[in-house]
């Protein structure tokens, strides 16, 4: 394969800090409701997001996740608080998180601190999910060591005889997380590689935007 021979053209227009929203969160449900309303098609998940955390030894992880809510204070993700991405974000809660939206040449990064939501939230967000989805996140004990898959499909048969008829129980280790944002930039793909970027940093209850090279 030769790598040198990819070349894509980026050809969106440009950004400046004077178009963009003052409240980055703003910005962001602005470019994620146009990067759902451009979506190529359904196997693409526009809510898609590549969360990286670190261990206390400086490890860093990097998997993706599903943005599943833009709040006034943040951005939210559900997981199971014990996989290792739980057990990270325990020991530091700093997070970072990229969001790509190829057919728009968009970038979106942000960095912040997490923290578990409330109990209702991830009630919420768990009884919307299909129950399907409901009893394996009941049945997986995420990132840990499972003997076979014959295993785990026993286990969730279980869970859904032991179910059958009843709702399924939100189980105390799976919920949702809020990272709230100190740090936001908007990538935006230029001709001949002359890209915009759009820092936000927080300063105390307000927003510094800048431009930073390409
Ligand atoms: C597109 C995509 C979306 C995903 N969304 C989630 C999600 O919202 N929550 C989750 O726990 N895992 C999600 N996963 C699985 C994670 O990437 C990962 O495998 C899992 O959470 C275990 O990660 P950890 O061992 O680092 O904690 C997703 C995977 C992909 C490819």
């Amino acid at each position: 394969m030769d790598f040198q021979k990819i070349r894509k053209e980026y050809e969106n227009r440009g950004i400046a800090p004077s178009q963009l929203a003052a409240d980055p969160l703003v910005q962001l449900k602005a470019w994620y409701e146009e990067a759902q309303e451009n979506c190529p098609g359904r196997w693409f998940e526009a809510n898609a997001m590549a969360l990286a955390t670190t261990d206390l030894a400086g490890h860093v992880t990097l998997r993706w996740v599903l943005l599943k809510g833009i709040t006034d204070e943040g951005i939210q993700f559900f997981t199971n608080y014990e996989s290792t991405k739980g057990k990270q974000l325990e020991a530091n809660p700093r997070a970072a998180v990229a969001i790509h939206w190829p057919y728009l040449g968009r970038q979106v990064r942000i960095e912040g601190a997490t923290g578990k939501t409330t109990r209702e939230i991830s009630e919420e967000y768990f009884h919307l999910r299909p129950r399907g989805a409901q009893l394996s996140a009941l049945a997986s004990r995420q990132s840990a060591m499972v003997e076979s898959r014959e295993q785990l499909e026993q286990a969730r048969a279980a869970l859904e005889r032991q179910h059958k008829g009843q709702p399924i129980p939100l189980p105390e280790f799976w919920g949702g997380y809020l990272l709230r944002p100190d740090r936001f930039e908007f990538w935006q793909g230029r001709e001949d590689r002359l890209h915009d970027r759009i820092v936000y940093t927080r300063e105390e209850s307000n927003w510094s935007l800048a431009r930073l090279s390409p």
